[in-house]
């Protein structure tokens, strides 16, 4: 069953190259691979995995790599990537590496390999740098010896990460989707009530990957648009007001965190027409618990737009979840294992659950739910829908 909701599928914003999408998709696993066989000589190379020819019990390794409390999960997952990956192998109860992992031992061997993918396939070079860095460090990270911050965002600088995002397919595909989507909605409303305000307020704005493509189409409205960009990190909001608020009297900012209630944090239930979070909702410790505080930011009838991972991807898990937020969910949430997220299904659970209808689900074309990296839902908050009325 494919996962797109085909006939909701929100308007030519949401246009995909599949050419170039398929290019980019063998383009990622070349470099996940890449950086599965990083892993391994990384463990070798600390004496964390067992030397050729030899074998060691899962308990022994996870010993030897001193996980520091907060990186149990991270650890787990990573020996579970090897082992699919036939990196490590069963050897009657024990473990012992695969051949595979020898070729890439020295720091040169690491560059020219990674000189050599960046040059193969140009439309995911920037997924290189931030692979290496990471890999670099892992054992440090594990170990609790360095920040995984520091590694993820040297001297606070978001290069490595911002690299990802540059002209990337994948990523400008879904935030077209969520832009169709939030555009939409604020301008049925608008048409319906010529003498509304729109208020759209996103959550975990962050460096505004979202925020950029959905302020670009919501332009032509913006005199009837209130646009409230807030994150948890103040940071990101100093972040924001440099990037988006010249220029954009609509555009306010605000700090708030979807951990907790709105309206102990200022914010008036029942207030916006359209919330936004994108990327930001697996890394809170209940995902049950933010969604119920976006539902009471919305008004009756206003649509929730979620923008967020729905399979695990080893190459996340080989670099964003270094930062120990990507773990900090409780240990009864149900997640996809080995990873803070949820697949289309749970999304949808969970949004019902949490009081949302119309749940609707918007992905690539013709890919199973099961083959989507990424899923956009647009789900109405129960009421009357404002936007129809
Ligand atoms: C991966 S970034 C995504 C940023 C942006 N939305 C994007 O897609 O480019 C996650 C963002 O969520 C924010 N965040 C994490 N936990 C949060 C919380 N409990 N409440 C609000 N924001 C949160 C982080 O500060 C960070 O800016």
């Amino acid at each position: 069953m494919t996962v797109t909701d085909a006939e909701a599928t929100p308007s030519p914003l949401a246009e995909l190259d599949q050419e170039r999408y398929a290019q980019f998709r063998v383009s990622f696993d070349a470099v996940t691979d890449f950086g599965r066989r990083l892993l391994a000589g990384r463990l070798a190379a600390a004496g964390v995995l067992p030397v050729a020819g030899r074998t060691a019990g899962r308990e022994e390794i996870l010993a030897r790599l001193a996980v520091a409390p907060g990186y149990e999960r991270l650890a787990d997952a990573l020996l579970d990537m090897l082992a699919r990956a036939g990196l490590l192998r069963g050897d009657g109860g024990r473990l012992a590496v695969s051949d595979r992992v020898a070729g890439l031992a020295g720091d040169d061997a690491v560059d020219l390999s990674a000189a050599a993918l960046r040059r193969e396939h140009p439309e995911i070079a920037g997924y290189v740098p931030l692979l290496v860095a990471c890999q670099q460090r892992l054992v440090d990270v594990v170990r609790g010896d360095a920040p995984a911050n520091e590694v993820l965002f040297p001297g606070g600088s978001t290069d490595l990460v911002s690299a990802i995002y540059q002209d990337n397919v994948q990523l400008d595909f879904f935030n077209r989707l969520c832009a169709a989507a939030v555009h939409g909605h604020v301008q049925r409303f608008l048409r319906r009530y010529p003498r509304s305000v729109a208020q759209v307020m996103e959550v975990g704005a962050g460096t505004g990957g979202t925020t950029g493509p959905v302020l670009d189409a919501l332009a032509d409205r913006a005199e009837r648009l209130r646009y409230l960009y807030t994150d948890v990190g103040p940071g990101f909001l100093r972040l924001g007001r440099r990037c988006f608020g010249a220029g954009r009297p609509h555009v306010d900012f605000a700090r708030y965190n979807v951990e907790g209630a709105p309206g102990e944090q200022g914010f008036e239930p029942g207030s916006m027409h359209v919330v936004l979070a994108s990327n930001v909702l697996h890394a809170t410790m209940r995902i049950s618990v933010a969604l119920r505080h976006c539902h009471a930011l919305l008004r009756p009838g206003g649509i929730l737009v979620i923008n967020e991972m729905t399979s695990r991807l080893d190459y996340n898990t080989l670099t964003f979840a270094l930062a120990e937020g990507w773990w900090r969910h409780a240990d009864d949430e149900p997640r996809l294992p080995a990873s803070p997220l949820l697949d289309v299904a749970g999304w949808r659970v969970a949004l019902t659950r949490a009081g949302f209808v119309d749940v609707r689900a918007h992905a690539v074309p013709g890919l199973d739910a099961d083959e989507q990296a990424q899923t956009v839902f647009v789900a109405t908050a129960a009421g009357a829908c404002e936007a129809s009325r």
